[in-house]
């Protein structure tokens, strides 16, 4: 089945949107060092761009989680694919995300990290589908908010194509017609 792509959130609105993430985390970590842990692999281009416009000093690091739905979504389980290389004992963390849907991803995440001695979590997501939420999470930045609709592009895939565009775009399904 084909699909097209409806932008959503241009380049420049996402560049944009970037700048201003990355200003207010510099701001709340002055005189600290900062560890971004993204989440991979749909958060590695904000991930970049982000850390590129921090002022403090940053560290990175990756993780891989894959979701185990059982037959419903509300049994999903999360598993980590992928652990972070480094030590996080002792360091401000900020985990970084493409996008929020139930949270439990990020919860998972969040709980992982703490539980190997970070100082702090906090969570980045460029998107947010807060409609979706089944987990109660709070993400301390957040790039924009989303209505229920799957998106791609700057990252995030649909069937792992996509994740080269330079904008945020929905996915709608040509059925023929
Ligand atoms: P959560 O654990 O339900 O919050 O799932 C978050 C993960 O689901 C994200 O990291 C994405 O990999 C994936 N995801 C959720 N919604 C979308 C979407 O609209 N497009 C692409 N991936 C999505
Ligand atoms: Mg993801």
């Amino acid at each position: 089945m084909a699909e097209t792509i409806d932008i959503l959130i241009s380049e420049d609105e996402v560049e944009k949107r970037v700048r201003e993430l990355a200003e207010k985390i510099s701001a709340d970590y002055e005189g600290r060092e900062v560890c971004l842990v993204g989440i991979l692999k749909g958060a590695c281009f904000f991930m970049c761009d982000l850390a590129k416009r921090i002022s403090v000093p940053v560290t990175i690091d990756f993780m891989q989680a894959s979701s185990y739905g059982g037959a419903t979504e509300s049994s999903g389980t999360v598993r980590i694919k992928k652990d972070v290389d480094d030590s996080i004992e002792n360091k401000d963390v900020i985990i970084v995300e493409d996008i929020v849907d139930s949270g439990r991803t990020l919860a998972f995440l969040g709980d992982f990290l703490r539980s190997k001695g970070a100082s702090s979590i906090r969570y980045c997501t460029l998107l947010d589908k807060p409609e979706r939420r089944v987990v109660s999470l709070h993400v301390d930045y957040v790039g924009f908010k989303i209505p229920n609709k799957f998106v791609v592009g700057y990252g995030m895939d649909y069937d792992q194509k996509y994740r080269n565009l330079p904008y945020i775009g929905v996915v709608h399904l040509d059925n023929g017609k």
